[in-house]
């Protein structure tokens, strides 16, 4: 394993209210409390205050609402609280949206990414206001495009071929991040990673929407025929594997972190229903909670609709997580079981969390994308 190659203790957190931004903070001043964790987040459709409940008054914790696009808002946040470790999440996220309207994810996504690496690089290595710094940019394994049934799985060396409006996006701003490293010699590390599940997650995702889809009732829209493949990973191993980015990982390297985990989607929604209605069986309180949910009954397949494909639908992303074992000492540690049992035990724990994140631009998302009501 690398020796430790930076010691944080001061972090900005961008996207700290969004899904895997929150569960990072989380854990952070968890496994770190001497720590300081300073979130910088737009609050967008898919950030939640409510998020960061728990760790609000932590005293290493401070939430700043603002865009990354603004550079002097950025810099008087990193000035002010010494920040030696950017660790980038902020981001545009979801691939449906960026098909529909793909503006909003060059602003952020390269724009925004743009805008903090000149910030780093004025701070850092201009004013030097620190000993000694790092920027942490987290990123997707879409960017390497689709794999066929028989391709090896994506390595750190497979060659960038991003499909959708958003992969390309995250492309562009890994290109920029590496260049920061080459030209100006800032501090970079990157990790490209698998899709996430767990607690927190927006329900225009896969997993969750299924989830609030079974306990009320609505259509379960699967897209094609449901052959698709995602290696899925469980967020705190993703927040794990970032963690050991920043401490062990080189100046300069990028690490692609997963689970080893492929499922496609029309397996994986099957799954769901069996594991809740399992659970409704087990707990007779949840047929009192949601009466009309077909889990009571052991029919929640009946809710599965095949819908028109997404365009550009990427067939297949599968990760080769050698050097991130090997380099970093990387390994999962939850099993997809394991991770399931939890995500779903958090979300029929936190009915409050996601009644609240389901307001009207939801519901407008819900009825352009599906043509249904949502979940309410
Ligand atoms: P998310 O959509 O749940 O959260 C994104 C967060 O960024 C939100 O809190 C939002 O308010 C904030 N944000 C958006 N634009 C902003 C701006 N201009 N300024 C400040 N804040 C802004 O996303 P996520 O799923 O948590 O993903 C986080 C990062 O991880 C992204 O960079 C994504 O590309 C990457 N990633 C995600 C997955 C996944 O499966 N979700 C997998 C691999 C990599
Ligand atoms: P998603 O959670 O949007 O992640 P990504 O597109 O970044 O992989 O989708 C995961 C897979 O599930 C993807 O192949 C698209 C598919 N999908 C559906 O079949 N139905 C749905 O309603 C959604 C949201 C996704």
């Amino acid at each position: 394993m690398n020796p430790i190659n930076h010691h944080p203790q001061r972090l900005l957190v961008t996207g700290g209210a969004g899904f895997i931004g929150a569960n990072f903070a989380h854990y952070w001043l968890h496994h770190h409390p001497e720590q300081r964790v300073v979130v910088l987040d737009a609050l967008t459709y898919a950030g939640n205050r409510s998020s960061l409940d728990g760790i609000s008054d932590h005293p290493g914790f401070r939430f700043v609402h603002g865009d990354i696009n603004h550079a002097d808002l950025v810099e008087e946040v990193m000035r002010e609280e010494r920040i030696d470790t950017l660790v980038h999440f902020a981001a545009e996220s979801h691939v449906d949206r960026s098909i529909l309207g793909p503006d909003a994810f060059l602003q952020t996504n390269i724009l925004g990414t743009h805008s903090l690496l000149k910030v780093a690089r004025r701070l850092w290595l201009e004013q030097r206001i620190t000993e000694h710094h790092r920027f942490h940019h987290v990123s997707t394994d879409e960017v390497y495009g689709s794999l066929t049934a028989d391709d090896p799985p994506f390595s750190e060396t497979t060659a960038y071929a991003p499909n959708s409006p958003y992969s390309a996006s995250k492309a562009a701003s890994d290109h920029l991040v590496r260049a920061y490293h080459h030209t100006y010699g800032l501090q970079v590390t990157t990790s490209n990673c698998s899709n996430n599940y767990g607690p927190y997650q927006f329900p225009e995702k896969l997993i969750p929407l299924v989830l609030l889809n079974i306990l009320y009732a609505k259509p379960l829209p699967i897209y094609g025929d449901g052959s698709n493949i995602r290696d899925w990973l469980y967020v705190d191993d993703h927040v794990r594997g970032i963690e050991r980015c920043i401490y062990r990982g080189s100046s300069g390297e990028v690490y692609n972190i997963g689970g080893e985990n492929e499922w496609n989607n029309r397996d994986i929604v099957h799954l769901l229903c069996d594991e809740l209605t399992a659970l409704f069986a087990a707990e007779p309180t949840l047929a009192e909670r949601f009466p009309d949910s077909p889990a009571r009954s052991g029919e929640a397949r009946e809710l599965i609709r095949y819908v028109k494909d997404r365009p550009g639908h990427d067939q297949r992303y599968a990760i080769d997580a050698r050097k991130s074992r090997e380099v970093l000492g990387y390994a999962p540690a939850e099993s997809f079981a394991s991770g399931l049992r939890r995500t779903i035990r958090w979300y029929l724990d936190h009915e409050v969390w996601w009644q609240a994140v389901m307001d009207g631009s939801y519901q407008q998302w819900m009825a352009t994308q599906y043509g249904v009501a949502a979940s309410s």
